[in-house]
């Protein structure tokens, strides 16, 4: 079937129950498919949307495409959770079904306001020349979860292009701010725009942000916004950015600045740090990032990369999110490790020793590793009998690297983009790794979350032994993951 553009935006309402119910059956029953992270229930999914806290619980929603795996008419799907971990699917909560977000209800950003959770997000609109509008549109979502009164707020200014998108809702004293996404007309460059609001109905342009010296690309998309351990942490997604101001791998980046406070009516960071990728793995886009009521900073992120084909295509869904991430900040640098309630799914704890790790697992696991100082090796995940097979975390601690090397891995992914991930620890010490792979993701946490390698791998579903190559002095610990979706 092709994909022709009227197909991609055909109104939910002509698609017709039972190839729904087809989809949801592909997605549900594939060996590659996510059990204890969210994951498309048909078709695809990307950015995560309105993280916030409501009502005494946390809601996440996510960029969804029920009808295939393709980027086509978007809307976002509401889950909840008590703990950041256990989340509750309540299906469907902004649909594409107004003027303004006729093509598409984008990403965007939710906050508790007197009672209610207030949404803000970019409504794609596109007039039958396809002229497209970024129209940013407010709403209202009540406790039993209904989303009303969508309100346009504002569209792009004279001088930003149709590229304008992604608001982030803040508030600072008695006032609102948004961050957005944008690309100006006269060099097209991206930026991070900021508004104001006293009343959430009356905007005003303040300004793009001093993010860097540097030109970031030619857009910037999903700008965030967090306070973290007494400084500001600026995460966003910079397209086409130059690799020599920043170096990576994947197509486009996730990206973040630290920086010691933000003035919001300048739109100024108070001295803003240089450019780092926030996942050293692959595939990690998009990631979404607030402040709970206690202050604590959270994220998660979107498993997949715009413009890129994945294997399950093949089987007519795609992506996933990330685990939901605590930050902090020490020595400077920032710090990413799973939430503490992430513990309860584990099941039958078992000490491990050995060449051999497992000989088996479910592919659904935690596997927590201290690995002596001073050595180097291999250990593969996923792998056949003769190892030909595998996903390969490659160590070596005296030269302080570790790579992730999917090349072995089965199905390929943007291998254009290159095959192997690394990043760099302190040399002449235990290596600890805390791996948690959900079937065809893989996350692993390196020295207590001061790096984190996430990627997708598509192994044959059969193979699960976990071995190191060599005899590999080490501790570990093994976990069953339960299934909560
Ligand atoms: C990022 C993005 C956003 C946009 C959304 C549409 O992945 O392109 O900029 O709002 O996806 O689904």
């Amino acid at each position: 079937m092709e994909w022709t553009r009227e197909k991609r935006y055909l109104p939910y309402s002509k698609w017709d129950a039972e190839t729904l119910l087809d989809l949801q059956a592909e997605a549900a029953n594939s060996a590659y498919q996510m059990h204890y992270h969210l994951h498309p229930i048909s078709g695809l999914v990307n950015d995560p949307n309105g993280f916030s806290y409501f009502n005494g619980e946390y809601h996440l929603f996510y960029q969804s495409y029920p009808f295939g795996a393709v980027h086509g008419l978007k809307s976002w799907v509401h889950f909840k959770s008590q703990d950041l971990v256990h989340w509750i699917n309540l299906g469907l909560a902004v649909k594409p079904d107004s003027m303004a977000d006729s093509h598409g209800a984008y990403s965007g950003s939710a906050r508790e306001i007197d009672g209610k959770l207030f949404l803000m997000y970019t409504g794609n609109h596109r007039d039958e020349n396809w002229v497209r509008t970024p129209y940013q549109i407010g709403a209202w979502m009540d406790k039993d979860g209904v989303v009303k009164d969508k309100t346009v707020l504002f569209k792009n200014p004279d001088h930003i292009t149709e590229h304008f998108r992604d608001p982030q809702i803040l508030k600072e004293n008695d006032t609102y701010y948004a961050i957005l996404g944008a690309q100006d007309k006269a060099e097209k460059h991206g930026h991070i725009d900021v508004w104001k609001s006293k009343d959430l109905k009356n905007w005003e342009e303040l300004g793009f942000l001093n993010l860097s010296d540097h030109v970031l690309g030619y857009m910037i998309e999903c700008p965030n916004i967090v306070r973290v351990g007494g400084k500001v942490v600026v995460i966003f997604c910079p397209q086409g950015l130059d690799k020599k101001i920043a170096d990576y791998d994947d197509i486009y980046p996730n990206m973040y600045v630290i920086a010691d406070d933000i003035d919001f009516e300048n739109h100024r960071l108070i001295n803003p740090g240089p450019l780092h990728n926030l996942d050293e793995g692959f595939d990690v886009y998009a990631t979404q990032a607030f402040n709970a009521p206690d202050g604590t900073a959270y994220e998660v992120s979107w498993v997949g990369l715009p413009d890129t084909t994945y294997p399950t295509d093949d089987e007519n869904w795609a992506n996933c999110l990330s685990q939901v991430k605590k930050l902090s900040i020490h020595d400077g640098k920032l710090i990413q490790e799973p939430v503490e309630t992430i513990k309860s799914l584990r099941r039958n704890e078992e000490k491990v020793s050995g060449k051999t790790i497992k000989e088996n697992t479910t592919g659904q696991y935690e596997l927590k590793l201290n690995i002596s100082a001073n050595q180097t090796g291999t250990l593969h995940f996923a792998a056949n009998d003769d190892l030909s097979e595998s996903l390969q975390i490659k160590f070596d601690t005296n030269d302080r690297k570790l790579t992730l090397d999917r090349a072995q891995a089965g199905k390929k992914v943007a291998v254009d983009y290159g095959t192997t991930r690394s990043t760099s620890f302190t040399p002449h010490e235990d290596l600890k790794l805390d791996i948690f792979v959900d079937h065809s993701l893989v996350e692993i946490f390196v020295n207590g979350g001061e790096h984190v390698l996430t990627g997708r791998f598509f192994t044959d579903p059969v193979n699960q032994r976990i071995k190191f190559d060599q005899d590999t002095n080490y501790q570990g610990t093994f976990y069953n993951m339960e299934t909560i979706l």
